[in-house]
């Protein structure tokens, strides 16, 4: 069955007087630094049987001194821009979504836009968490869908290394670093974000955040003693709220395109915990060679996790040109989202 046959809901498309947005190229980094299990032993109160068995990962990548997220968000995005044989001068718009900005400000897209050369492009950042590649691929979609821009390069970067509190094993084994980019455009001739949609729940904040650092904790030397500069993570809760959010976005997904799950050639979801992920996988009815993990290699890398995920599963052959693939994921805020793309 063609695309076209599938997808008769022209809203599901997201196809507007013939304007589609595709997702032209991929591109990732990690940095070198690997931080094992066993390393982890060394620090906390914690055994690698531990951590594989509650959570699947195995490993994760930990950014170099003086590396940070813009750094590495310019390398996936000058990767996926290769790929898609962009020039910097042909980007118009950087939306960069992330937990862990270089600095409050300005945005840590400004510094890519810097460090790739993109003059003519606008930039902001965007922060929804571990949900912020599906929130920025929604944004920069609206941007091609509307005709304001033809090339919107969208990127989840995390230097998550930097605000985990090493002393607490709680949080500290969960996270990693790195960064995921995608380069959006209008082309006739291919489809790329079919639908996308996306959920939040104020009243959950507190579930996992950062208390201080921002305008109501501002850093004192008290504050810094109390760890409110930390990630914080009510982990059971959190994973509660996961599975019934990743459940129901992922089905309003596919509801909004008309398919059933079994047309779906791969699932790439959020790379938090492989028992939410399988929770998750097994409700949804999906076999389980239809799941992308690579969460034992990198950890959680919050807003990079599924953009990396999404580079990894092209470059490993898992989606060919045409396979459609369900993406869902689940962050802090809370925040929730899914997207149905066509490769
Ligand atoms: N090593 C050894 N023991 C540990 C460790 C560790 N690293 N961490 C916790 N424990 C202990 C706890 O202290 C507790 O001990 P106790 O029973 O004596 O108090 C015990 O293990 C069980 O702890 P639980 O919290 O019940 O463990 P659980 O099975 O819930 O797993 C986890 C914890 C992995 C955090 C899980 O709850 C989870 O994955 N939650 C969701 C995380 C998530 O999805 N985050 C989403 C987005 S992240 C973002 O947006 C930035």
């Amino acid at each position: 069955m063609s695309t076209t046959q599938i997808f008769k809901n022209p809203r599901a498309q997201h196809n507007f007087q013939g304007r589609t947005c595709s997702i032209t190229a991929v591109g990732s980094y990690v940095p070198e630094r690997i931080m094992t299990n066993a390393d982890m032993e060394k620090i906390v109160d914690t055994t690698d049987e531990w951590i594989t068995t509650r959570t699947g990962i195995k490993e994760r990548r930990i950014a170099a001194e003086n590396e940070f997220t813009s750094d590495m968000a310019a390398k996936a995005a000058q990767r996926a821009m290769e790929r898609a044989g962009v020039t910097a001068a042909q980007i118009d718009l950087i939306i960069v979504a992330t937990i862990t900005p270089d600095m409050m400000f300005p945005s840590t897209a400004c510094l890519v836009q810097s460090k790739i050369g993109a003059k003519r492009a606008a930039a902001f950042d965007i922060e929804a968490a571990c949900s912020g590649f599906i929130y920025a691929m929604e944004i920069g979609q609206q941007f091609i869908m509307s005709r304001t821009y033809e090339t919107v390069l969208i990127i989840g970067a995390e230097r998550l290394s930097s605000i985990v509190d090493w002393k607490d094993r709680n949080t500290c084994v969960l996270f990693g670093d790195g960064a995921g980019a995608a380069i959006l455009q209008h082309r006739p001739d291919a489809h790329g974000l079919l639908t996308a949609c996306m959920g939040a729940d104020g009243d959950k904040a507190m579930l996992l955040c950062m208390p201080g650092g921002g305008s109501r904790i501002p850093a004192t030397a008290d504050s810094v003693e109390a760890g409110l500069h930390h990630l914080q993570m009510d982990g059971k809760e959190t994973f509660k709220n996961a599975v019934n959010a990743m459940m129901s976005a992922a089905t309003e997904a596919l509801r909004r395109c008309e398919i059933d799950i079994t047309q779906i050639k791969l699932v790439i979801p959020h790379q938090a915990n492989r028992r939410i992920i399988d929770a998750v996988t097994e409700r949804l009815k999906v076999k389980p060679d239809q799941v992308f993990v690579n969460l034992d290699k990198y950890g959680n890398t919050s807003a990079a996790s599924v953009a990396i995920a999404l580079d990894e599963a092209v470059q490993q052959n898992r989606l060919q040109r045409g396979d459609l693939a369900l993406l869902v994921v689940f962050g802090a805020g809370l925040t929730w989202a899914a997207a149905v793309i066509e490769w």
